[in-house]
């Protein structure tokens, strides 16, 4: 049962840092007109109004673009916020809801506006319990601290959790500390108070202070705190440094077992990714289900070898040799900075700084020998910056760099605790239907980084399975004008079967992890956490096999704002999705994340759309990527595309977006690995390597009419299989150089128009299907833009 406290916190949102505008692909992109990139990003900054009025004048677009800057500079819109319109709660709310107030409620009360009840779970279980058909559970304003999560099932089928009308409440999974501060050091600039916190918390791995991150002691320091991107900073060199390589014999052999049956054989390339395989223990032990295609007997595509990851580091630290290194935790990209792997230490050698990994490397799917660049916290002697805190668990005592004059606030210190703060489970016979969560505020979920992580398919990632709102054996859940807000872990989870779940109208901001993850289940193992007490039929054969029901379909996120994304768990999106179909990611509006904005970790049954999304300032920490990823190295047996099992999908379409390769390590439409079926039209696609881009055996991807400004070249793809070739049509392409790419036959490449400097292209077949001319005024590219995102054509003053 949840228990629930309630205080009057109110969180605000804190303020965007100003930043120039990070053109960082900096060679590349130096041969971009200025006057371009400014109006570019007024237009940017005009589209996200359009997208979400609800946001007013949208400051935090507004800084993100850099508008406030010298060099490119417009005043915010003067916008006033548009309220969505909302559906009333019905005219009998005050006599049928349940009432929530934590100041004066009592679970002894019979929970009516005059009487309320205490507790969240009390109130949900009592709201279903009246017959109503439409039973509502209102939270009054203020914090309401869970200490458990709030476990909702099948009987709670069409409640509607919300705020009192006009109050905001907020559901916190934070505990609240009792402290007393001393100072600790205050002398020669230090700032640091203590506190005797004993008997409170056995962990802290993360705090907030008045509502905000500290930062956990740690090196290198981060000049703004753990909310502020460093970029490729604050880190330690990692190639400079001594690693200890994989133990391979950790955990015995692995297991490969691979899909031959031919019913189950893709067929639509020569030799890329037509069967299904996996590899079951050994080093992919590390996750739980223990399985992983980079387990697997054939591994391939990018950079593709079996998954292993170092097992200890020895670095030179400057304020080490640390007292208890035990203690400390380890990030540590991947190499070419893919994904990091938290580590924490099971052996420390104090004398050599030998540090050997224990727990943990299992937040990626792709592993090397060595780690990349990294970081350590959570020692004492790294406890020198202002806004970092130090728990010592021998003493029982947090230490606080307090960042400001005097002591601590003493009232507003919060330990994120509880992991889960809504439970929604049923099963896909038994399902919840129709719940509905509405005009409510998430904040302060646990970390979940060093959780048990699962290798969700044959992409890069691993995810853990869990987070802040999190769903599973649902039908028409509704999540509507919610913020979630400083989450530890991932903010939205729509897990297993799923139908027609939709996220709407809310806000996302400073996540650990993902804001929102759809992920499916196939019968890899005889087992999952994720469906305690199951036994999976026909594992491993089953592994191939989606048509079992266990996934999300139909899955829609629309005007949602996402941005400040995975502080801890690099390699996060604002969605991303895996053994999951036909999802509709519509209107959103996506910026300042750490990888790719939007991820497709496999093409498990298709008829996906994402469309009229504005994403922008994504890959800020990693290699590689765009706005948008995705890879298909494992076919899937799914009912998608014709109602009839098929190891073909569905069309995927990418359309009448706005994005900005702005970091620029790769491709807006990054189409990775054996990606195939996409239809990427009508799109405004700024900057990037390549307009179209297709590797390993990628297939049957089209990319017409669209705008493609200012990249490097047009296309490069691979070689296809008859009956699966690409196309490349209707483009209008802004060039850099005057290098097309790959010349595909006349009929597949047609009626483009490319632009480059000189007004020439390189000579090549059939003139590339299309005509040369030289680069164009901004106005006129971005008046080609207007038309594909539906805005007016203005003429703009160059
Ligand atoms: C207090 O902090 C200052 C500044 O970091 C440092 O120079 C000094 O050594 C510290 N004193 C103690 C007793 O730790
Ligand atoms: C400390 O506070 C100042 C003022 O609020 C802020 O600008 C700065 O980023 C903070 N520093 C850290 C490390 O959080
Ligand atoms: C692992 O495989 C190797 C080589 O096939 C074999 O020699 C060894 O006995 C196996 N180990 C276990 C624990 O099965
Ligand atoms: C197919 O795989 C099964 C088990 O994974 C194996 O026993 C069989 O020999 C394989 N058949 C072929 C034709 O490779
Ligand atoms: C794959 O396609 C080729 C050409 O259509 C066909 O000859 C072959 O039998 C197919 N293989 C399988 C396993 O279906
Ligand atoms: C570091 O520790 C590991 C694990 O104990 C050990 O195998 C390795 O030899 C050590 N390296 C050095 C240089 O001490
Ligand atoms: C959204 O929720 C807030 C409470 O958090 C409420 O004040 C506002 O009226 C709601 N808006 C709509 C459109 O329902
Ligand atoms: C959600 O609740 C179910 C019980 O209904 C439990 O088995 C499952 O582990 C919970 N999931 C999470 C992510 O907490
Ligand atoms: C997977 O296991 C579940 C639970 O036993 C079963 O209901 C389902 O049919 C299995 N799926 C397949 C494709 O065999």
């Amino acid at each position: 049962m949840a228990k629930v406290l309630v205080a009057t916190l109110v969180l605000s949102w804190s303020p965007q840092v100003e930043g120039k505008w990070p053109l960082t692909g900096g060679k590349e992109l130096a041969d971009v007109p200025a006057s371009f990139d400014c109006e570019m990003r007024k237009l940017a900054y005009a589209y996200g109004r359009k997208l979400l009025p609800r946001l007013g004048a949208f400051e935090s677009l507004y800084y993100a673009l850099d508008l406030n800057s010298e060099s490119c500079h417009q005043e915010q819109a003067a916008d006033e916020p548009v309220e969505q319109p909302g559906t009333a709660l019905p005219n009998n709310w005050r006599d049928t809801a349940v009432f929530v107030d934590g100041t004066n409620g009592d679970d002894g009360n019979v929970g009516s506006e005059s009487h309320p009840l205490r507790s969240l779970q009390v109130a949900c279980d009592r709201a279903v319990t009246f017959g109503s058909d439409t039973p509502m559970v209102l939270l009054r304003g203020g914090t309401h601290f869970l200490t458990e999560s709030l476990m909702l099932g099948p009987q709670h089928s069409k409640l509607l959790i919300t705020s009192y009308p006009k109050e905001n409440a907020e559901v916190s999974g934070g505990q609240k500390l009792q402290v007393t501060w001393k100072p600790y050091n205050v002398t020669g600039g230090a700032n640091i108070w203590v506190s005797d916190v004993s008997g409170q918390v056995k962990e802290m791995e993360a705090l907030q202070v008045d509502g905000v991150r500290a930062t956990r002691a740690r090196y290198p320091n981060m000049p703004q705190g753990i909310e502020v991107s460093c970029g490729y900073g604050c880190m330690i060199d990692g190639s400079k440094e001594t690693w200890i390589g994989p133990d391979f014999q950790k955990f015995g052999n692995v297991t490969y077992y691979t899909d031959n049956s031919t019913k189950h054989y893709r067929n639509t390339t020569k030799d890329w990714f037509n069967e299904y395989m996996i590899g079951v223990g050994g080093l992919c032990s590390v996750y739980d289900p223990p399985v992983s295609y980079w387990c697997s007997e054939h591994p391939s595509g990018g950079g593709a070898f079996a998954f292993r990851t170092p097992s200890g580091v020895i670095y030179k630290s400057p304020n080490g040799p640390y007292e208890h290194g035990e203690d400390a935790r380890f990030f540590v990209w991947r190499p070419a900075r893919w994904a990091n792997w938290m580590f924490d230490v099971a052996k420390y050698d104090k004398e050599r700084n030998n540090f050997t990994f224990g727990r943990g490397g299992n937040q990626g799917a792709r592993g090397e020998n060595k780690g990349g660049d990294f970081f350590i916290e959570n020692v004492m002697e790294e406890l020198d910056y202002p806004g970092e805190f130090f728990f010592d668990k021998r003493t029982e005592k947090l230490y606080l760099f307090h960042n400001g004059t005097g002591a601590p606030p003493t009232d507003s210190i919060v330990v994120p605790q509880v992991k889960v703060l809504v439970n929604i489970t049923g099963t896909q016979w038994k399902p919840v239907t129709g719940l509905q969560l509405k005009g409510l505020r998430f904040s302060a979920s646990g970390p979940t980084y060093m959780m048990p992580h699962g290798v969700p398919s044959a992409g890069d990632w691993a995810l853990d399975r869990y987070s802040a709102v999190f769903m599973q054996g649902t039908q028409h859940t509704l999540i509507d004008n919610c913020t979630f807000q400083r989450l530890e872990g991932n903010a939205v989870m729509v897990s297993g079967y799923n139908r027609w779940a939709t996220i709407q109208h809310s806000d996302f901001a400073y996540l650990g992890g993902n804001a929102v993850v759809a992920w499916g289940y196939t019968n890899e193992t005889s087992s999952d956490p994720g469906r305690p007490g199951v036994a999976l039929a026909n594992a491993p054969q089953a592994g191939v096999d989606g048509t079992d029901g266990e996934h999300p379909v139909l899955t829609t996120v629309q005007n949602c704002l996402a941005r400040e994304i995975g502080l801890y768990e690099k390699q996060s999106s604002f969605f991303v999705q895996a053994k999951s179909a036909e999802s509709r990611i519509l209107s959103n509006v996506f910026f300042n994340g750490p990888r790719a904005g939007i991820n497709m970790n496999d093409g498990f049954g298709g008829g996906d759309e994402i469309a009229y999304n504005l994403v922008f300032s994504t890959c800020r920490e990693s290699g590689d990527h765009g706005p948008f990823n995705s890879w298909d190295r494992q076919p899937f047996l799914t009912t998608v595309r014709t109602g009839e099992p098929s190891m073909i999908m569905q069309v995927r379409a990418i359309h009448h977006n706005f994005f900005i390769d702005n970091y620029s390590p790769q491709e807006d439409v990054d189409n990775d690995d054996g990606s195939c079926y996409y239809v990427t039209h009508d799109n405004f696609l700024v900057y990037g390597g390549q307009a179209m881009k297709n590797d390993f055996g990628g297939h049957d991807n089209h990319h017409y009419d669209n705008v493609d400004a200012y990249v490097d070249r047009a296309l490069g793809v691979c070689d296809t299989i008859a009956g699966h070739e690409d196309y490349f049509f209707g483009n209008y392409v802004v060039m850099r150089g005057e290098t097309v790419g790959t010349c595909l036959p006349e009929r597949q490449m047609y009626k483009n128009r490319y632009f480059t400097p000189s007004g020439k292209v390189q000579e090549g077949c059939h003139g590339y299907g299309g005509e040369v001319s030289k680069t164009p005024s901004d106005a006129e590219i971005l008046n080609q833009a207007k038309k594909k995102l539906g805005m007016p054509e203005i003429s703009l003053v160059v």
